[in-house]
């Protein structure tokens, strides 16, 4: 598996679309989604989240699969190169380089709650028997503010995730995504029956799907966005990096669209099976990134089986980190042994290190830990790199992105790779030249007034 990206491929149909599932799938609709719906106010974020997803979301998705398949490189080799071929300026190719250090810089704080997420598989064996809201607050809060125990668990977190970029997609990762994400889909859909039954369900069906538009502020729009992207594994490089190990035979619009509605289920699901657990023991829907921690575990104390259903799940989420961890490793892997000729395995283990080293930080930076009360503009160390990737480069490389090849690539060379039919390809290519530069644009430009004006 040394060199260029270019020289892995696939090896089906399948396996692609696992593998692409699996960097969707992640913390970013199990953690993140609900713990954001919570602060946003829940229906009206949800909805907006949703749109998000299928109008600008899905066509970039499209559009860096396609880029990725024509330029079979690293992201920046990808961008460079198609830019060339299509006459353009290389400076294209920052989009390219805000992928490789934006995963990065993702990574760097994912891996500690990748950590996190092993810790509770190790809680999980002993059981949460007598957990009630206070009791799960508090064991939550002791762990990520304890010194030492979260780096621990972040480093065998990225330990696992270099062993497994080391491999090269096929080895490692094939086999990790074939059985272990359909069974995460099924534990879930199970958590979301059980939460039904035993938790505040009409409650919770009001407060996702009611929205309440009132709640809505720019913020909380600009955060939607940037979780659309962030649980699609969009605009840093990942998604771009597959594409690059796609074969010509795949339908690359039908493979989006798959990834996009499993992407957004496995999100609905995981609001699903924690907001009635939420609402029935009192807790803060708006509490934060503590959610899933804090409140399944009260679940699986009460469940018969309960001690099962809590590893199995921690372990299926763990799982799920993993493969998405991986695709945030993966373009920066495969643009320094690109352009350093150089060995593949060292390059994950160097790259992998430095990643753990920043994520120290992050994970220093939470609870009541040493780092957590430094503070960047009213945000810890883990928040302003979140808000820098989410909240910004994101939505600005997918708009560089849909710009790109709405404008600057020729239009028979997009057919070529989505072939589609006229009529749906037309559909398509209105949303990436006019709807998805507007809609981020006009996010970005109102927040710029809200500041300087507000
Ligand atoms: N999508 C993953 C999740 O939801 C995280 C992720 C993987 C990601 N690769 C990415 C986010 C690239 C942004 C960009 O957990």
């Amino acid at each position: 598996m040394a060199g260029a990206a270019g020289q892995q491929q696939w090896s089906s149909r399948w396996t692609f679309l696992l593998a692409a599932v699996g960097s969707a799938v992640g913390l970013g609709n199990i953690w993140k989604f609900p713990f954001e719906a919570g602060q946003g106010g829940g229906g009206a974020f949800v909805l907006v989240y949703l749109a998000f997803v299928f109008a600008v979301g899905l066509p970039v998705l499209m559009a860096e699969l396609s880029l990725g398949r024509r330029g079979k490189m690293s992201p920046i080799g990808t961008m460079e190169k198609i830019a060339k071929e299509e006459g353009r300026s290389k400076a294209w190719s920052i989009i390219g380089w805000s992928g490789v250090v934006g995963g990065f810089i993702v990574i760097s704080f994912y891996a500690v709650v990748g950590g996190w997420v092993l810790a509770y598989i190790v809680k999980a064996f002993s059981g949460f028997a007598g957990f009630d809201a206070a009791i799960s607050t508090d064991t939550f809060v002791a762990y990520i503010s304890d010194p030492v125990w979260p780096v621990v668990s972040q480093f065998a977190f990225i330990a696992i995730t270099i062993g497994i970029v080391m491999r090269g997609v096929k080895g490692g990762l094939e086999k990790a995504v074939t059985y272990l994400m359909p069974a995460l889909f099924a534990l879930l859909l199970g958590l979301v029956i059980y939460s039904a039954i035993n938790g505040a369900f009409a409650e919770t069906l009001t407060f996702l799907f009611s929205p309440d538009f009132s709640k809505l502020t720019l913020d909380t729009v600009l955060n939607a966005l940037g979780l659309a992207f962030f649980s699609l594994s969009l605009a840093l490089g990942s998604i771009m990096t597959y594409g690059a190990y796609l074969t010509k035979d795949i339908n690359i619009p039908r493979a989006a669209i798959a990834i996009s509605l499993a992407d957004s289920a496995v999100a609905l699901m995981a609001g699903l099976a924690i907001f009635p657990i939420v609402f029935k023991y009192g807790l803060d829907p708006a509490g934060g990134g503590g959610l899933v921690f804090t409140t399944l575990p009260i679940a699986f104390g009460q469940m018969t089986g309960g001690i099962i259903v809590g590893v199995l799940f921690f372990f299926l989420l763990a799982v799920a980190a993993v493969t998405s961890a991986i695709s945030l490793l993966e373009p920066a892997v495969s643009y320094v042994s690109e352009r350093l000729g150089a060995d593949r395995k060292k390059v994950t283990l160097y790259l992998g290190l430095a990643a753990f080293l920043l994520g120290t930080l992050s994970a220093w930076s939470q609870g009541g830990n040493i780092l957590s009360d430094v503070k960047i503009l009213g945000a810890d160390i883990m928040g302003v790199k979140d808000y820098l990737t989410n909240n910004i480069m994101m939505p600005l490389g997918g708009m560089f992105i849909a710009l790109f090849v709405g404008w600057f690539v020729s239009r028979k060379n997009m057919m070529e790779e989505l072939a589609m039919e006229e009529s749906t390809f037309r559909i398509w290519y209105f949303l990436v030249r006019f709807v998805c530069p507007t809609a981020i644009g006009a996010v970005f430009v109102s927040i710029l007034y809200n500041t300087i004006v507000g």
